[in-house]
C-alpha cells in the first residue's frame, strides 16, 4: 500500500477518499480537513480565542492539538462528572496532555461545586444518565466560555456522531431537532457560539490521529453509555459503510446542503424570549434554568424531590432540544486500517 502524495509506505486506509496515506500525509490530511471545515461553515476567524471541550477521549485531544497547530489560541476545558474510575481516569489524560503541550486546562468538578454526580443526578431527577450529563455539559460549557471570555466553544463531534445523531432525529422526524443539527451555533442572547471542527474527520482518523502524534486517550466508553440507542445508530452506520464509503459523509454534508434549511424555519418560530435564570443568571426561557432545576431536584433531602420534580415539569422543549446537542455519541470504529490495528482505533 503506498501513499496517495508521497507513494512511500502507508499506515492507514481511508475508504471514502478511496485512498491510503503515509504518516506525514495523513496528518496533514487530518489537519486539512479541520481547516476546511471551519472555513466551509465560518466556524472561527484567525487568532479567536476557542475553549475546547476536552474530556481525555481521543475527539477532544485530537481537536485541541489541531486547533493549536492550526494557530488558534486554544485552551481546554474539562469537567468532572462524577462517574467513578471513569471519571479520574479521563481526567488523568487530559491533565497529561495539557501538561506536555504546555497548555492551559481548566477544571470544573461537578459534585466538589453543585453537590452531586451525573449518576445520582439522574437517579434524583429520573432522567437517562446521558440525559443528566448532556444538560449539566451544555450548562457549564456554555458558563466557562461566557466567563472566560472566549469567541467560542468547540466540541469533539466528529462524522459519525453527527451522522449518528441525524440518523436519530430522522428515524423520528424529530424536525424541531434537524433544524438545530448544525455545525455551528451562532452566538446569541448570552450563549456563546458554538462550532465542531471535526465534522469531516471519523473516529477511526481521530483515533488514528491521536496515535501517530503519540497522544495517549482514554479508552473506554463511559459506562453510563451502555444502551445508548446512538451506540446502535452508530453501529448500523459502520455496517452500512462497509458496503458502501463515503455513505456516512453523504448522508450527513447531503442533509446540511440539501435539507436542513427546510427545518430552520420552525426553530426560529418556536425559539422563546430568554432572560436570565433566576438563581445562576444562565439565558433560559423557563425562570429557573434546567441545570439549576436539576441541581435542585438532585441535591434535595429525598422528601424533597417531589417537589422539585413539579419545577422539572416546567422545562421548555427548547432546553430539551439543546440538551440533545450534547449527548456523549463515543463509540468503536468498525473499518479496517492498514497498519494500524483495528484494536487500537477505538
Ligand atoms: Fe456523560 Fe457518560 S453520561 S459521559
Ligand atoms: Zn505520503
Ligand atoms: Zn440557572
Amino acid at each position: 500500500m503506498k501513499c496517495r502524495v508521497c507513494r512511500g509506505p502507508a499506515v492507514i486506509d481511508i475508504r471514502r477518499h478511496n485512498a491510503n496515506f503515509c504518516r506525514e500525509h495523513f496528518l496533514r490530511l487530518c489537519r486539512d480537513q479541520v481547516e476546511k471545515a471551519i472555513g466551509r461553515f465560518g466556524m472561527l476567524q484567525p487568532g479567536e480565542r476557542v475553549l475546547v471541550a476536552v474530556s481525555g477521549g481521543k475527539d477532544s485531544l485530537a481537536l485541541w492539538d489541531i486547533l493549536v497547530d492550526l494557530g488558534y489560541a486554544a485552551d481546554g476545558f474539562y469537567l468532572g462528572l462524577g462517574i467513578g474510575d471513569y471519571s479520574d481516569e479521563s481526567a488523568g489524560y487530559a491533565r497529561r496532555y495539557a501538561q506536555s503541550r504546555n497548555l492551559t486546562l481548566h477544571t470544573v468538578d461537578l459534585p466538589a461545586t453543585h453537590g452531586f454526580d451525573i449518576p445520582g443526578g439522574a437517579r434524583a431527577a429520573k432522567r437517562a444518565p446521558c440525559s443528566a450529563c448532556g444538560l449539566s455539559k451544555r450548562h457549564l460549557f456554555d458558563d466557562a466560555a461566557r466567563r472566560g471570555g472566549y469567541d467560542a466553544l468547540a466540541t469533539g463531534h466528529n462524522l459519525d456522531d453527527e451522522a449518528a445523531v441525524l440518523m436519530g432525529n430522522t428515524l423520528r422526524w424529530q424536525t424541531e431537532y434537524l433544524g438545530r443539527q448544525l455545525p455551528v451555533l451562532e452566538a446569541r442572547d448570552g450563549f456563546p457560539r458554538k462550532v465542531k471542527p471535526l465534522v469531516r474527520l471519523s473516529e477511526r482518523e481521530t483515533a488514528a490521529y491521536c496515535i501517530l502524534r503519540g497522544i495517549d486517550y482514554v479508552v473506554e466508553e463511559c459506562p453510563m453509555a451502555v444502551g445508548n440507542k446512538h451506540l446502535a445508530y452508530k453501529a448500523a452506520l459502520n455496517d452500512i459503510e462497509v458496503q458502501s464509503p463515503g455513505a456516512k459523509h453523504d448522508f450527513y454534508f447531503g442533509f446540511l446542503e440539501r435539507a436542513s434549511e427546510r427545518f430552520r424555519a420552525q426553530v426560529e418560530r418556536d425559539r422563546g424570549d430568554l432572560a436570565p435564570c433566576e438563581r445562576c443568571g444562565s439565558p433560559t426561557d423557563a425562570g429557573v434554568c434546567a441545570f439549576c432545576r436539576l441541581t435542585a431536584r438532585a441535591t434535595a433531602p429525598k422528601a424533597e424531590r417531589k417537589g422539585a420534580a413539579h419545577l422539572e415539569a416546567r422545562e421548555k422543549p427548547s432546553e430539551a432540544v439543546a440538551r440533545a446537542a450534547l449527548r456523549p455519541q463515543r463509540t468503536r470504529a468498525g473499518m479496517t486500517p492498514v497498519r494500524i490495528s483495528d484494536r487500537r482505533l477505538r
